[in-house]
C-alpha cells in the first residue's frame, strides 16, 4: 500500500498536506518560515502528535537556516528563542516538546564547531525524526496487528492514522498492518467533534485505501457497540503518563467507559515517545483549550445562538484502568502500567 507523505523536507522548505482543506481538495502548505509553521501547527494544517513533533523539528532546522548568525553562540540564542514559539504551540502532544528538545540538544554538542554544522546537525536531526517516525509506525502496526482477528469491527476515534505522523499512523497502523496480513476488518470512525478528524481523515484515508469503514457520530459509538458491531476499539495518544493513564482527542474517555461496559477491549496506540515518564498520573497532563467558535459553528456557518458559553478542550485523559494494552513500537504493554510501561525491553 502506498502511504501520502504528510509532511516532507524539500531542499530547506518543508512540505506538508493541509489537512484543514481535506477531504475537499488534496493541496499543500510550503514553507521556510518556521513562524508560518508555528501557524500550521496552530491551525491543524498538520496535526496528530507525531507530525507535529516531526513540524517541530523542522522548524527549529528551518530558523537555523533562516538565522543570520556567524557564531555558533548567536545561532543557539537565536533557535532556542525559535524553539520556544513553537514548543508554545500546542501544549498536550508530548511528541512537540520530545522533537525540539532533541534537536535543541545539538546545540550543546561540540561537534558542531561552527554555525554552518549546527544548521546542518539540526537538518540532518529533523530528517532522521520523520525517517525513524516512518518506521516506528510500522512497528507499532507488527505489533498491533496480532491483536485484530479476521472479521472484527473496530472502532477507531479522531485520525489516528498516516495523516498524524509521517505516512502510516498509529491505531490506524494496525488495521492497515492486519488488511495486508490478508484479515478482514470493518472499521467504525467515529466523526470527531468538534472539527471532524474522524469523518474528513479518517473515513478519507481508509477510503483511499480501499479499507471497509463505516461513519457515525461520536453518539452512536455506544450503540455500535451494543448492537453487537464493535469487537475492538483502537485509538492513539497524544501523551501517556507513568502511570498509563492517556491523553487523547477529546471524547476518547467516554469511547473507553463505553466499552469497559460492553466487554469491549480498548487499545492505545503510540509511539514509546508519547510517554511522558516525568508525569506521575494523567492529572498533570497540560490540556489544550480552543476557541468557542470551533463548537459554536463549523466551517464559517454559526450553528449555535450569539453569545452563548462554550466548553472547548481538545483532549480528554482516559484512565489507565480502562486501558487493556497499549501497543508502541518496541512491544505491546499490559496493566499494571506503572510497573510495565518503562520496561523498553518488550518486543511482544
Ligand atoms: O487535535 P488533533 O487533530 O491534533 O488530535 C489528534 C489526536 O488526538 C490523535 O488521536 C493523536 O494525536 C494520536 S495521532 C497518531
Amino acid at each position: 500500500m502506498d502511504h501520502i507523505r504528510t509532511i516532507e523536507w524539500r531542499d530547506g522548505r518543508v512540505r506538508l498536506v493541509d489537512q484543514t482543506r481535506l477531504p475537499g481538495e488534496l493541496v499543500h502548505v510550503e514553507t521556510d518560515d518556521f513562524r508560518r509553521l508555528g501557524e500550521s501547527i496552530k491551525r491543524l494544517e498538520v496535526r496528530g502528535a507525531p507530525a507535529i513533533g516531526v513540524a517541530g523539528a523542522m522548524g527549529v532546522a528551518l530558523a537555523a537556516l533562516e538565522c543570520d548568525a556567524t557564531s555558533t553562540d548567536e545561532l543557539r540564542s537565536c533557535v532556542r528563542e525559535a524553539a520556544a514559539h513553537l514548543a508554545a504551540t500546542r501544549p498536550t502532544a508530548v511528541n512537540l516538546t520530545w522533537a525540539i528538545d532533541r534537536s535543541l540538544r545539538i546545540l550543546d554538542d561540540p561537534a558542531n564547531a561552527t554555525a554552518d554544522a549546527v544548521r546542518d546537525a539540526l537538518v540532518a536531526e529533523a530528517i532522521a525524526i520523520l525517517e525513524e517516525d516512518r518506521l516506528l509506525c510500522r512497528a507499532i502496526g507488527r505489533h498491533g496487528a496480532a491483536l485484530l482477528a479476521d472479521g472484527d469491527g473496530v472502532l477507531t476515534h479522531c485520525n489516528a492514522g498516516g495523516l498524524a505522523t509521517a505516512e502510516y499512523g498509529t491505531a490506524l497502523a494496525v488495521i492497515y498492518t492486519a488488511v495486508e496480513e490478508g484479515k478482514k476488518i470493518r472499521v467504525f470512525a467515529d466523526e470527531t467533534r468538534p472539527l471532524l478528524q474522524g469523518a474528513r481523515l479518517t473515513a478519507w484515508e481508509l477510503m483511499e485505501h480501499g479499507i471497509d469503514v463505516t461513519l457515525l457520530c461520536d453518539s452512536a459509538a455506544a450503540s455500535a457497540m451494543a448492537r453487537g458491531l464493535v469487537d475492538k476499539v483502537i485509538v492513539g495518544a497524544d501523551r501517556i503518563a507513568g502511570n498509563g493513564d492517556v491523553a487523547n482527542k477529546i471524547g476518547t474517555y467516554p469511547l473507553a467507559l463505553a466499552a469497559k461496559r460492553h466487554g469491549v477491549p480498548f487499545y492505545v496506540a503510540a509511539p514509546y515517545s508519547t510517554l511522558d515518564a516525568s508525569l506521575a498520573t494523567g492529572e498533570e497532563i497540560p490540556i489544550e483549550e480552543r476557541s468557542a467558535d470551533e463548537v459554536t459553528g463549523f466551517g464559517g456557518c454559526r450553528t449555535a445562538p450569539e453569545g452563548v458559553a462554550a466548553f472547548n478542550p481538545a483532549f480528554d485523559v482516559t484512565p489507565a484502568e480502562l486501558v487493556a494494552a497499549i501497543i508502541t513500537d518496541v512491544g505491546v504493554f499490559e496493566p499494571p502500567f506503572g510497573e510495565t510501561l518503562f520496561r523498553k525491553d518488550r518486543s511482544s
